[in-house]
């Protein structure tokens, strides 16, 4: 656990924080002193963690919705976003899913635009509507989610998922080198085998505990195990000079 004033009086947005990795990290962000927007997801349920809502209860979290699949969906969040803060200092760009494994020839078009909107496309808004209000922000720094696969390639069926988070991996490379003059920062968590719901919808038992014995740490990772990463990237005075980077968070799945 980092200092908990580490990124106190900070403005910090993280999509996709209902569950999973995005959940624990805007937790993290809160235990760290920031006020966070988490966007839950496409809808705001009922059950959350006690946390979000204390932390709501507090002002300290501020909890949206917006479904990044439907026609104005990512402004509908920018626009929540510039009603809560006139400053940004961190965006986690996180939001994001496989939608289903697709065989090459059987993928329809349908499919691929989901896929492509939703984790690639939508990053691509959501940062664009971002960047004034991060220009005000102090240190600022953009952190974004692409995944193991966008190296690896992926297992069957993920190849347009896997694509584009190649794609977040390279617009972030290239942001970071076009953002650098104004102090801006960008960088990407490169998750390995996850412990989320993503992989309860997506992998089979059998297919996680092969993956887990080609792991060299033995073991499938956890949304604790990234969310410290993410912190890292997004802390100027942890991370000040580093910019551009993809950092693997993955047990050692990967070694390149
Ligand atoms: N788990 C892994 O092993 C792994 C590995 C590499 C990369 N990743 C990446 O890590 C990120 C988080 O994944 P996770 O494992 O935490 O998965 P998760 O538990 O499935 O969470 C995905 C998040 O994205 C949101 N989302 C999905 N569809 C959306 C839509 N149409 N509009 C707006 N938000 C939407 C979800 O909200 P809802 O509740 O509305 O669905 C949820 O908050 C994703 O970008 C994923 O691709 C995960």
């Amino acid at each position: 656990m980092y200092h908990p004033a580490l990124f106190k009086g900070m403005n910090v947005v993280v999509t996709g924080a209902g569950r999973g990795i995005g959940l624990e990290v805007a937790r993290q962000f809160l235990d760290c002193g920031a006020r966070v927007l988490a966007h839950v997801g496409r809808t705001l349920s009922d059950v959350r963690p006690d946390f979000l809502d204390l932390a709501a209860g507090e002002g300290r979290a501020f909890l949206s919705a917006a479904d990044f699949l439907a026609p104005g969906g990512v402004e509908s969040l920018a626009e929540e976003v510039r009603s809560r803060f006139d400053r940004l200092d961190v965006l986690v760009n996180n939001a994001g899913t496989m939608v289903g494994r697709f065989p090459a020839a059987d993928l329809t078009d349908d499919e691929y635009r989901t896929i492509v909107q939703l984790n690639q496309t939508s990053v691509v808004e959501m940062t664009r509507a971002m960047l004034p209000l991060l220009r005000k922000g102090t240190y600022p720094a953009i952190v974004n989610t692409v995944s193991i696969s966008a190296r690896s390639g992926g297992s069957a069926g993920s190849s347009i998922y896997s694509a584009t988070k190649a794609f977040v991996a390279a617009y972030s490379k290239a942001l970071a080198r076009e953002l650098a003059p104004e102090g801006i920062r960008v960088n990407c968590v490169s998750p390995g085998t996850i412990t989320t719901d993503f992989h309860d919808r997506y992998s089979t038992p059998e297919k996680l505990e092969a993956t887990r014995k080609s792991i060299p740490l033995g073991r499938l990772g956890t949304a604790e195990d990234c969310a410290p990463v993410y912190l890292f990237l997004a802390s100027h005075a942890l991370s000040g000079y580093v910019t551009g980077q993809v950092l693997e968070v993955n047990g050692g799945q990967l070694i390149a």
